[in-house]
């Protein structure tokens, strides 16, 4: 087990001993009963000492298991096909002398220790308890851009647990503390390489690394955690010198065919392949004029006996587009390249579609995709590590973003057609269906970089499980297990958590614009950063106004791609919801917002509101001093400090480029540099 020496930030929301407890708090005794013949499953097994691990710690009680069931109070564990419950779901019911933690799948038990564990962690009464938990998506995913010499993209919390220097990392210690943290939040599948795949990374499907990635998917299964790997679509060529990787070509498809016996050989319980092709200069099948249908068809094929998935992302698009062409609209490619394709997918076969049109920014419009494609498997894909938004020296908690992605009406059924329901598949009846998250995690020793990073790791978990669960609720639990319950504690961070996407939102970039990033590392601001780059990521300011004209009527008809209402709303500047107007259209510096406000005047004033704002997170986190763990206190102190200084200095490039461009003065008459 993870040992006592690791600090105390390693062990996120699994601290068990953050205000222990006297064992004579504990009323259900210090047996587990569980019948015998389910000993013998990894799953219980987990489960299990997960909870002899919090009883040890928590209460300093040492729990025995018993396969007869006792007299004496206890906690039961029981696994039955009887209770018609879906899989992973789980009842917990206190009665007088126990506490029965009941299930129809093994992995329902192990999300049920976790849960009793919670409910105690956060001191909520066990007596009298009765809880009917159950995960709302199917699939509840991870993605890991791990690269195999032990560098992740992307990432900002250190180097990967998994690789080094392309090799597999034989201590499979932390992987495991992973894997609990994973499935205390109910993750159930991972993909553990990056969706590039490079020279090493085209090998793990063969035999120099499969028996070392065996015992990765070991690790992952005995707590409920299906492994994907992310293939090469080239790897017939790289890897055996086919004359092409053309998915109708009958050699290739027999290769296919034949890797997937052997791997599942290797690894029986893998999930399946995840595949980015013909995507920012990734092998594909358009490189054999065949469609994406035909080749995500021909993996599916390859795995389906296996009962494999193939999830198949969407983020195609043009990385060679000349700024000076004003008809290509980078917004526009996912869904022009899949939404004819709707229903040509095998029944095994998962669209993986990001939340935005465009690429994680800190505001975009939902994907048209959703909504439009209605006889297709489908993921929405988040992600977690923080990319565009602040790279975790930033507090940015995405919680607020990713619910309002989930709240989403399509209304491709007519009203509430939310995309939450379309990914539990709900609404179109799809089988597999769920949501994945690229991960913002490494060896770092709080797992996360920056600790209050983890928030969004938990939230992303309790998301997939619970999608309906709110921004605060799921803070609070965050903090709660995290920190403790001090009430001045709580209501600190939950307030820095909470308004903290908006806080970034303010000194960054404004009202869905995106981008203005410094090139390649995405850090820092960089006004024209991209806009005359071959990736097609505009702004378009001139001295008159800023943003991008997507409308059917004068712009690239990217609006044309929502369902009524949405398309109506966004084309229109007076109904286009504000925090989205330049995604939507080009707009003068003298336009008049809602409030009265120019244009300009806005983004002055929330450049310097939002600065203002981590002053006052850094007022209100030195508050905490001695209140909370102190190398977490210190972690957090230092980021702050830096975001603070971050943040002043995108509020004056920012602020100098539009001064400079306009002549206008701010009206508040605030420093703007000249
Ligand atoms: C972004 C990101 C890349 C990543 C890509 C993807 O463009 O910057 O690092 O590979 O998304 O999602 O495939």
């Amino acid at each position: 087990m993870n040992g006592n020496e690791k600090s105390k930030m390693y062990h996120c929301w699994l601290d068990y001993q953050l205000h222990k407890k006297q064992s004579k708090e504990w009323i259900y005794g210090n047996q587990i009963y569980c019948a015998e013949d389910l000993l013998k499953e990894g799953v219980i097994q987990s489960a299990i000492d997960e909870l002899k691990l919090f009883f040890l710690q928590h209460f300093d009680l040492s729990m025995d298991v018993v396969t007869k069931r006792p007299v004496q109070a206890h906690i039961a564990l029981d696994v039955a096909e009887t209770y018609g419950l879906k899989e992973g779901a789980y009842e917990m019911v206190a009665e007088d002398n126990q506490l029965l933690i009941h299930a129809d799948s093994c992995n329902g038990i192990l999300y049920g220790a976790f849960g009793l564990i919670q409910v105690i962690k956060r001191q909520i009464p066990v007596q009298g308890l009765k809880i009917k938990e159950e995960p709302i998506n199917k699939i509840r995913m991870i993605n890991h851009w791990d690269n195999s010499d032990g560098s992740i993209e992307r990432g900002y919390a250190g180097k990967s647990i998994f690789y080094h220097n392309n090799e597999i990392i034989q201590d499979m210690g932390r992987i495991k503390d992973y894997a609990r943290l994973l499935a205390s939040v109910g993750i159930n599948s991972i993909c553990i390489n990056n969706v590039n795949v490079h020279h090493y990374e085209t090998q793990f499907i063969t035999d120099i690394y499969l028996k070392d990635i065996a015992r990765i998917a070991k690790v992952f299964e005995t707590y409920g955690i299906r492994l994907f790997l992310s293939v090469n679509f080239a790897a017939p060529i790289s890897l055996d010198h086919l004359e092409n990787a053309d998915p109708l070509n009958t050699e290739v498809r027999e290769w296919w065919r034949k890797t997937a016996e052997h791997i599942y050989k290797v690894i029986p319980n893998l999930g399946g392949f995840l595949v980015k092709a013909d995507s920012e200069n990734r092998p594909g099948p358009f490189t054999y004029g065949r469609t994406h249908a035909e080749g995500a068809n021909m993996l599916a094929d390859a795995v389906r006996a296996y009962g494999g998935l193939v999830i198949w992302r969407c983020f195609v698009y043009n990385c060679h587009v000349d700024w000076r062409d004003r008809t290509t609209d980078r917004a526009r490619a996912a869904y022009d390249h899949f939404i004819d394709l709707d229903g040509q997918f095998n029944d095994n076969v998962i669209l993986q579609i990001k939340n935005g049109p465009m690429d994680f920014q800190i505001r975009e419009p939902l994907s048209p995709l959703f909504g439009g494609l209605k006889n297709t498997n489908q993921i929405l894909e988040f992600q977690i590590t923080q990319e565009y938004t602040g790279q975790q020296k930033h507090i940015c908690f995405l919680v607020p973003m990713w619910k309002e992605c989930l709240d989403f009406d399509t209304y491709a059924k007519g009203e509430n057609s939310r995309i939450k329901d379309i990914v539990s598949g709900n609404l179109f009846g799809n089988k597999e269906t769920g949501i994945a998250g690229v991960v913002n995690i490494g060896d770092s020793e709080c797992w996360s970089g920056n600790p209050m990073a983890a928030a969004n790791l938990y939230g992303f978990g309790r998301l997939c499980w619970n999608p309906h669960l709110s921004s605060k609720e799921i803070a609070d639990e965050w903090i709660s297990l995290t920190l403790g319950s001090d009430k001045k504690v709580r209501e600190v961070v939950s307030k820095i958590l909470l308004t903290s996407r908006k806080t970034y939102e303010d000194y960054t970039v404004p009202l869905g614009i995106g981008w203005m990033v410094n090139v390649g590392h995405h850090y820092g601001p960089n006004i024209e950063g991209y806009e005359y780059s071959p990736w097609g990521t505009y702004h378009y300011a001139d001295y008159k106004g800023i943003g991008v004209d997507r409308t059917m009527e004068t712009g690239t008809g990217y609006v044309r791609q929502y369902l009524e209402p949405n398309r109506s709303l966004y084309e229109n500047i007076k109904t286009c919801p504000e925090e989205l107007l330049l995604f939507f259209h080009h707009v003068a510096y003298d336009y008049e917002l809602k409030d009265g406000r120019t244009l300009l005047q806005y983004i002055y004033d929330v450049h310097f509101e939002g600065v203002e704002q981590v002053s006052s997170y850094q007022k209100a986190w030195k508050s905490l001093n001695g209140s909370i763990d102190q190398d977490f206190y210190n972690a957090v102190n230092e980021g702050l400090e830096i975001q603070l200084k971050d943040a002043k200095e995108w509020r004056d490039v920012v602020n100098t480029y539009f001064y400079r461009k306009t002549g206008i003065r701010d009206s508040k008459n605030r420093k703007i540099y000249e």
